[in-house]
């Protein structure tokens, strides 16, 4: 049903409302500090558009969500992956740190946001990938264990002032 009613499709990076529309899309969904600049998104969308995918209502033609990272050898998050994560993305990385998932409100509870991530995750396996990690603060834990990850600990992030923990899956 997802599927039928979303197109999963990589950013285009020349299209610049399409870009802004993402940027917009990050101030709306996260709370104040923890969402990315829109320095740090454009650093990532032109050094790595392929790992940037959205969920585009095919109705409407609106993004509704997207879920993006870059690849690396490194095995887990530091600060630098959200600020300069374009900078440090090795497109023959073994692993993918997950920096951003965000479904607009209006599309919350669908299991879109699930299903973004299951689209991301097959993607990259059949690239050779064999690791996603990722960040969040303490509420989302749960949700992210039903995605099939694992808790690690607490972060040594400390991006916009928040307490994140650590998680990751195998592919
Ligand atoms: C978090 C977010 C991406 C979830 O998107 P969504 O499309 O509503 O999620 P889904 O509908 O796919 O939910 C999947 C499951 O996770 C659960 N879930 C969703 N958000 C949750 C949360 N914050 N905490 C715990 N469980 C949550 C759902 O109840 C559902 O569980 P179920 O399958 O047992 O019913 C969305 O609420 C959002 O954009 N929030 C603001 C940005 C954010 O916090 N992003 C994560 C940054 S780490």
């Amino acid at each position: 049903m997802l599927q039928e009613r979303f197109a999963f499709r990589t950013i285009d990076p020349s299209n610049m409302e399409e870009v802004d529309h993402t940027i917009y899309m990050e101030d709306v969904c996260m709370p104040p500090g923890e969402g990315c600049t829109r320095e740090e998104i454009l650093d990532r969308v032109y050094a790595a558009p392929e790992f940037f995918l959205l969920a585009v209502d095919k109705a409407t033609g609106e993004i509704a969500g997207y879920v993006n990272g870059v690849a690396t050898n490194e095995s887990v998050i530091r600060d630098e992956f959200f600020s300069e994560g374009g900078k440090l993305h090795d497109p023959d990385g073994s692993t993918i740190m997950l920096v951003s998932l965000v479904v607009m409100p209006q599309y919350r509870g669908l299991g879109l946001g699930r299903e973004i991530m299951r689209v991301y995750a097959e993607r990259e396996k059949a690239k050779g990938r064999k690791r996603m990690v990722l960040t969040c603060v303490e509420k989302n834990i749960k949700m992210y264990e039903k995605f099939g990850y694992h808790l690690l600990g607490v972060s040594q992030s400390v991006y916009g002032g928040a307490v994140w923990y650590d998680m990751d899956i195998f592919l």
